[in-house]
């Protein structure tokens, strides 16, 4: 067989993703487009903001010399100073443009930064539920992917945490506004966390993958991770905050109060070249700094999540509303949440098993929907419900 049997079998268990996004074609071709309510993909379709296609277009019309060229490996200087500096104004922490390393998105970002750290063996405490594609993150540098019981909130349980660590925990993932919860950690348990680290008897980093940042809902704020675990390696990108999954910006910074902050600044620096990214975008690295401050239009998603929630309550559903992010990760009224995607399935509702988040009974439904969308599927999650009371 010409693919790995590793790979195979990787494939093979997130064949569920494979199975909806088939499913999905399916019924769209039999149902029409119109007719299928899609909540499967975090994909925001809307326009990037007005200010970042403006960037783009002046840097397209001056194309300055050198902007198209290979530039140092972890990004242009003059970007990475600007970010450094946004991000010390926003956590009180001394970044420097060496803590600072452009990637090809998120995922880039948290490759390289693995690359860069686990040896063969190497544990990393993930909060359960989780986005799925961290496991094979881990993997991908022989490393093990060790999951962790959030509470009844899903927020982060520091006794569980410090059961799993072990001499060979490298890390801990937090991601917050958290994808699939919604939930955003408080800033008392992240205190909690740092100060289980510091009594921890070898150094164990945070990668605090944070591309939901920017989606926060009802005037809460996300705390800053960095201001308050010392290990903090922040991963993120603009992929959500600018509706640009596609384009594949984002950065890595490593907070220089981590122990060896500088040799894994290099070492990312390697990593990042010999994945075989080289650099990351460098026409988007140049965008980065001139629309700093683009934003999403959280009235629009708050709008949609309010619609959505308060319609499944309506219909009987038990929802809790996301304080972040963009999906309702929805408690399924059968514990079989594979079930009721089936019965959702029947009625053109698509959504994904919370299964594959390593938490069953519930489903993840993005917002990234348009609101007309949302407005024609409730009937049909009304109806879904019906079917299980009667
Ligand atoms: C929690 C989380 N981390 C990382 C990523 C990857 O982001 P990017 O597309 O910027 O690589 C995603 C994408 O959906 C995500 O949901």
């Amino acid at each position: 067989m010409i693919v790995s049997e590793t790979v195979q079998r990787q494939i093979e268990g997130a064949s569920w993703i494979r199975r909806m996004f088939e499913e999905g074609i399916r019924l769209k071709r039999e149902r029409g487009e119109e007719n299928v309510y899609d909540f499967t993909l975090g994909n925001p379709t809307e326009d990037p903001p007005d200010a970042v296609r403006a960037a783009l277009q002046k840097l397209a019309r001056t194309n300055a010399r050198g902007a198209h060229s290979y530039m140092p490996n972890a990004g242009f200087p003059d970007v990475r100073r600007k970010l450094a500096q946004s991000l010390e104004r926003d956590t009180g922490v001394p970044f420097t443009e060496d803590h600072i390393l452009m990637t090809v998105g998120c995922a880039g970002a948290m490759n390289t930064v693995f690359k860069a750290m686990l040896n063969p063996g190497d544990e990393v405490i993930v909060p359960m539920p989780f986005f799925p594609d961290y496991q094979f993150y881990i993997l991908n540098f022989s490393g093990k992917m060790v999951p962790v019981e959030t509470d009844e909130n899903f927020e982060l349980d520091i006794a569980a945490i410090e059961a799993k660590i072990t001499p060979k925990t490298r890390a801990i993932i937090l991601n917050s506004p958290n994808n699939p919860t919604g939930v955003i950690y408080p800033e008392a348990l992240l205190r909690d966390l740092e100060a289980l680290l510091r009594r921890a008897d070898h150094p164990i980093a945070v990668i605090s993958d944070e591309p939901y940042k920017s989606y926060v809902y009802d005037g809460a704020k996300c705390p800053e991770t960095a201001a308050i675990i010392s290990n903090c390696i922040i991963a993120t990108s603009w992929s959500k905050t600018w509706s640009i999954p596609g384009e594949r910006i984002g950065y890595l910074a490593i907070s220089p109060r981590l122990p060896e902050a500088d040799a894994l600044s290099q070492a990312c620096t390697f990593t990042n070249r010999i994945l075989g990214f080289i650099n990351a975008p460098a026409i988007w690295q140049l965008a980065t700094a001139e629309a700093p401050d683009a934003a999403p239009d959280l009235g629009a998603y708050t709008e949609k999540r309010d619609l959505l929630c308060d319609g499944l309550a309506r219909a009987g559903y038990e929802v809790r509303k996301p304080q972040g992010a963009f999906y309702v990760f929805l408690k399924t009224p059968i514990p079989d949440d594979m079930e009721f995607t089936k019965i959702l399935l029947k009625e053109g509702v698509l959504a994904v098993p919370g299964k594959g988040f390593g938490r069953a009974g519930y489903i993840r439904l993005s917002l990234t929907v348009s609101r007309d969308t949302i407005v024609r599927s409730l009937p049909f999650f009304e109806k879904a419900i019906k079917q299980i009371k009667n």
